[in-house]
């Protein structure tokens, strides 16, 4: 039985009273033992109040990318080295807005997730297709492509070390939502190819789900046999929103 993770990913919302009045809320609703990992990926900036604010209590620390180069002149990047020294446990790899408004292909998001698994962190490793990629019947196809291209640059012993996410690029931030089974046969198939590269660790992986997840459906996605969380964007910013889908991951 995998451990649910509910990640939160801020994306560039907030400000130092609102995260502060947000992890407040939340820091203060959750016992000191819940059912399944949680963890809120800030914007670089709040790294250090992140940190500051989420020394006790079950939720951890996490980025939204990572630089695909160690050190060095990389004017506006961020290295993994320096996300570990704020405490990150997590960092958010490949998402589609990276992927498409700053270009990043398979190569660079395997190349991050190389950086952020020999700093000791966990890639969140996303994936998904757009509207158009599905409706041409494309989406397995899209996606493995994506998932390839990191296991191939990985060792095998490695693969438990990472978190994936399934984000159809068309359920992002429109409020339209896979039905949990869309979403399980893209998972199940995720799935099938994390045991094949490793068949012991390929079990162990966590495999999110994202895309309008939110207090109404989370419960019902996460029933689902290879749906072991969430990537949450807008109702991670609400607390009562947020506290909810995690009530709903056991
Ligand atoms: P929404 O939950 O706002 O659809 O965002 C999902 C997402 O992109 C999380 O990374």
């Amino acid at each position: 039985m995998r451990r649910k993770l509910v990640a939160g990913n801020w994306k560039m919302n907030g400000s130092l009273a609102v995260n502060s009045a947000l992890l407040a809320s939340v820091n203060a609703a959750l016992p000191a033992k819940v059912d399944c990992d949680i963890a809120v990926c800030v914007p670089a900036p709040y790294l250090a109040q992140g940190q500051a604010a989420l020394t006790s209590g079950p939720v951890v620390l996490g980025a939204q990318d990572v630089s695909a180069h160690e050190d060095g002149a990389y004017t506006g990047e961020v290295s993994a080295a320096m996300l570990l020294e704020f405490g990150c446990s997590f960092v958010i790899v490949g998402h589609s807005e990276r992927r498409s408004y700053h270009a990043e292909d398979s190569a660079v998001v395997a190349q991050k997730t190389l950086r952020a698994l020999q700093a000791g962190m966990t890639p969140i490793v996303c994936v998904g297709e757009t509207l158009a990629q599905r409706e041409a019947g494309n989406t397995e196809a899209v996606v493995a492509a994506q998932l390839d291209a990191v296991l191939a640059v990985i060792d095998a012993a490695q693969v438990e070390h990472l978190v994936v996410a399934y984000e159809p690029v068309w359920a992002i931030g429109t409020g339209k939502t896979a039905t949990p089974a869309m979403a399980q046969d893209v998972h199940a198939q995720l799935r099938k190819m994390l045991t094949a590269r490793n068949a012991e660790q390929g079990e162990k992986v966590r495999i999110l789900y994202g895309g309008s997840m939110k207090p109404e459906n989370a419960a019902e996605l996460m029933a689902q046999p290879d749906i072991d969380g969430g990537l949450i964007g807008g109702a991670a910013l609400k607390a009562s929103d947020f506290l909810a889908i995690i009530a709903a991951a056991k």
